[in-house]
């Protein structure tokens, strides 16, 4: 056995993130120590209420309500912040990097809103944030874009980040149900004891890739201004066309690197039928990976859960630790070089595109919506109409193909349509994830 060194650490929160990472604590901390030599040893658990029943296997001696026992014991190397919320937590967090202890923070809340000046505060004290373990789940994208791939120029990430809204999707699909009964799902409930809301708008989705454009990319950039949309209002009408064209709808995160500009967003997307994202079918979260050198590479794990989230927790433990020792140039590995590079607007992405128009069911409909297209000279792949008597008696579809365009002239041409007194509710778009062959 390698010669042991000490780790000794403090837990911030017991919820259900800090209870459940507890128990796998206990359970892995003896194996941890055999294979890597260094011996995670808990310290103190600040809790917000005392005397609030926890379960019956935490020793109750750990706990404090004061941040002060934790800032004080100069024997404490590394803190985990699985607590929640950006105050009071980020005053705290600024007290702990005052003390030069490395921060773990598994909190998606304030890293999504705060990343560029929690990690200048560390960077200023020469000590390690370690961020992935708020990403939810246990997939370790981060740290497999920045040291396993490290030789690699990434293009593009695309993420199912959100396990419930793929839950969702692919239960409606497979079982042929509207979002409502989908919905109701007793695994769903099962799945969302973990999460305090259904990432119906993109919003959790949205602060996930936020933390990994920022530990990954250096990219600089709050939730908020990601364009992001969820699975609120999908329907099954969306999903059997999806379907006829030879696609499945999938709640995707894209990132994108060129030379001059990055691309980041999060919508439902069309993708062809056996595109390897297509398999991630449950609550698991799954980054497929284009880079130069190795091509394709995807990875996926349970993205949901605090045993998931755990294993990342433990693994930053082993790597703070790993740092503690004198070799301090190891801390430079961690450190987020900030890029400066502009993120494109999303009206000026250039995508492929699925676009239904429901329309009245007259002659010459399908040629004044391709016209209105080709006047915005976008090419069209195909259109086809559909009338079906028996399911829209009044409403005739017109579905549409464009293989690339730039997002505004899909949109002003969308918009030239819309006033053209043919419709009979809005048009319905889908950008769609080109084939990875
Ligand atoms: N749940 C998961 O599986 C999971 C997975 C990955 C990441 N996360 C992230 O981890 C964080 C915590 O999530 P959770 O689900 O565990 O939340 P939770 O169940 O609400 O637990 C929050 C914990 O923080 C403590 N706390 C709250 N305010 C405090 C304060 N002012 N001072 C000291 N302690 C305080 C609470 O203490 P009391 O117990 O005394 O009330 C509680 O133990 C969130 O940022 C979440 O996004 C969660």
């Amino acid at each position: 056995m390698p010669k042991v060194k000490k780790v000794n650490f403090a837990l911030l929160g017991l919820g259900k993130l800090g209870s459940g990472f507890y128990k796998v604590y206990e359970q892995k901390r003896d194996s941890i120590k055999q294979e890597t030599g260094f011996e995670l040893n808990l310290k103190k658990i600040l809790v917000k209420n005392l005397h609030f029943k926890r379960q019956a296997y935490i020793d109750k001696t750990f706990l404090t309500t004061n941040i002060d026992d934790i800032l004080n014991d100069p024997s404490i190397d590394v803190v985990i912040d699985a607590i929640g919320g950006v105050e009071p937590v980020f005053s705290i967090l600024k007290k702990v990097i005052d003390q030069g202890i490395h921060i773990i923070s598994a909190n998606r809340t304030l890293l999504a809103s705060k990343m560029h000046t929690i990690s200048q505060l560390v960077q200023e004290k020469n000590i390690l944030l370690l961020p992935e373990s708020s990403m939810g789940g246990g997939v370790p994208i981060i740290s497999t874009l920045r040291h396993d791939l490290v030789a690699n120029n990434v293009k593009a990430v695309v993420g199912i980040l959100s396990g419930t809204s793929n839950f969702i999707l692919s239960k409606m699909a497979e079982e042929k149900i509207d979002l409502k009964t989908a919905l109701k799902s007793s695994n769903l409930m099962k799945m969302a004891e973990s999460l305090s809301v259904i990432d119906y708008e993109g919003t959790d989705a949205a602060q996930k890739v936020s933390i990994l454009a920022a530990g990954a990319f250096g990219l600089k950039i709050n939730y908020l201004d990601i364009p992001a949309s969820g699975i609120s209002d999908i329907s099954l009408f969306d999903i059997q066309c999806a379907d006829e064209f030879g696609y499945e709808i999938k709640p995707l995160a894209i990132l994108k690197q060129s030379p001059d500009f990055f691309e980041i967003r999060i919508h439902p997307t069309f993708v062809p039928k056996g595109h390897p994202i297509t398999l991630i079918k449950g609550d698991q979260n799954a980054y497929f990976v284009q880079t130069d050198l190795i091509g394709e590479y995807m990875i996926y794990g349970r993205g949901i859960g605090a045993e998931a989230a755990s294993s990342l927790l433990l693994r930053d433990l082993v790597a703070a630790g790993s740092v503690t020792r004198a070799h301090s140039s190891r801390r430079r590995e961690y450190r987020i070089n900030w890029n400066h590079k502009p993120i494109l607007p999303i009206e000026d992405i250039i995508s492929a595109y699925y676009i239904r128009f429901p329309c009245i069911d007259e002659p010459g409909v399908v040629g004044k919506i391709t016209t209105a297209l080709g006047n915005a000279n976008i090419n069209l792949t195909s259109a086809h109409a559909e009338v079906d008597k028996k399911l829209h008696p009044d409403i005739g579809y017109v579905h549409i193909l464009v293989e690339s365009a730039p997002e505004h002239a899909v949109m002003e041409a969308i918009k030239t349509v819309e006033e053209m007194d043919i419709l009979k509710g809005h048009a319905k778009l889908f950008r769609i994830l080109r084939s990875s062959k």
